[in-house]
């Protein structure tokens, strides 16, 4: 079945693939991001994501491909780093549910981003290893309060994609390619589950 979908992120390497897929299965996507998209919105302001719901209306499924995080040696990531990551990731993936819940459709779902960080830290990674930690345990909690609505997060390894810019940081790691990174997002939006971390690879 078609559903109308909001993409966080859709201009972004991830994005990008998620939206090309989701529009290939047929589905109607409002793309939003800071400087692109159908919508302009800065998730991590809520005000500016009371006036996204406003002006998009309801919609069968949220999905985010979107989150800034700080990475730095751990000696040189100062407080400051640890909130604009909070902010950036978790709180801004927390709000888009938080202000969607009333905008999403009583059987839809939402979609998250994490990453690999949360259970298998790289130097430099310690505020992203907060940032997806604490995503990850917000939807197991919030998938028992929302039902029933969903709500799941995709936790990827490195994309296979992004191994030029960063592969150095992540020696020996599996990479995954944004294909299957695209794909879990599918079953999260159109299968059932609920509550889960889908870990990739
Ligand atoms: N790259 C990897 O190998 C990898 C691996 C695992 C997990 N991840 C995670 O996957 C996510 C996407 O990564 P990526 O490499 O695709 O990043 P990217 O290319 O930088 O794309 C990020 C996208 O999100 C949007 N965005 C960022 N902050 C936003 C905000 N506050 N409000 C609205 N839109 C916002 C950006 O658009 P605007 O700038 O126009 O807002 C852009 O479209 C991140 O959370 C990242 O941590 C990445």
């Amino acid at each position: 079945m078609a559903m109308r979908i909001l993409l966080v992120g859709a201009t972004g390497r991830l994005g990008a693939v998620v939206g090309r897929t989701l529009t290939e299965r047929g589905h109607d996507l409002v793309t939003v991001g800071r400087g692109g998209g159908d919508v302009r919105c800065d998730i991590t302001d809520p005000e500016a994501l009371d006036a996204l719901w406003a002006r998009v209306g309801s919609v069968d499924a949220v999905v985010s491909a979107a989150g800034d995080v700080a990475y730095a040696p751990f000696e040189e990531l100062e407080r400051a780093a640890y909130v604009r990551s909070f902010e950036g990731k978790v709180l801004a993936q927390i709000d888009l549910v938080r202000t969607g819940l009333a905008h999403v459709a009583p059987n839809g779902s939402f979609t998250l981003i994490t990453g690999v960080l949360s259970r298998d830290p790289i130097a430099t990674g310690a505020a992203a290893a907060m940032a997806n930690g604490a995503v990850e345990a917000f939807v197991r909690a919030a998938a028992r309060e929302i039902a029933p609505r969903r709500i799941n997060v995709v936790s990827p390894s490195v994309f296979t994609e992004s191994l030029v810019e960063y592969g150095s940081l992540f020696p020996g790691y599996e990479s995954v390619d944004l294909a299957d990174v695209a794909r879990a997002y599918v079953k999260s939006v159109e299968g059932a589950a609920t509550g889960e971390v889908i870990e990739l690879p």
